[in-house]
């Protein structure tokens, strides 16, 4: 069985009710939801986790190092400064797919910068839920291309 965790930082627990212009109505729960559900359709199983600790992160980091195949990850504004987090993520060294609800590109300048991108095999934004969806499928595709199964 394929496994993905699916990580969410800091705030991300209020998806759904905070700056719904920019992060959308789904809910977490609901974002969790439509993992599931196409995650069993492709064979997969997703470990889906949020906190608003940067240390917490950290130790789920570490512990995709083993029994997992693939990380999808949404750092919140950790995103933008936890080297720490980016550390983590290098020495997990399992695929990684940073996702953002909102597009980082087109909103204030800081926010379109990623300390965590460069060490990603690749990045989706702007894509709201979608995203996740994305990266889920992609990341499946990719451990059954390598016999990762
Ligand atoms: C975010 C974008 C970050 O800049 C922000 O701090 C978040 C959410 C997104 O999903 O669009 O908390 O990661």
């Amino acid at each position: 069985m394929i496994m993905i965790m699916v990580i969410n930082g800091p705030n991300l627990n209020l998806t759904g009710e905070r700056e719904t212009h920019l992060y959308g109505n789904a809910t977490l729960n609901e974002i969790k939801e439509m993992l599931e559900e196409r995650a069993e359709k492709l064979g997969a199983k997703v470990d889906f986790r949020q906190s608003n600790h940067e240390g917490v992160l950290i130790d789920w980091v570490q512990e995709s190092r083993e029994g997992f195949q693939g990380v999808i990850i949404n750092p919140g504004a950790l995103t933008h400064y936890s080297y720490a987090l980016r550390d983590a993520l290098v020495a997990a060294s399992t695929p990684v797919i940073e996702v953002h609800l909102s597009n980082i590109h087109a909103r204030e300048e800081w926010r379109s910068r990623s300390v965590i991108s460069p060490v990603c095999l690749g990045v989706i934004c702007g894509l709201g839920p979608q995203g996740y969806l994305l990266a889920l499928e992609a990341l499946v595709k990719m451990s059954v291309v390598e016999g990762g199964a």
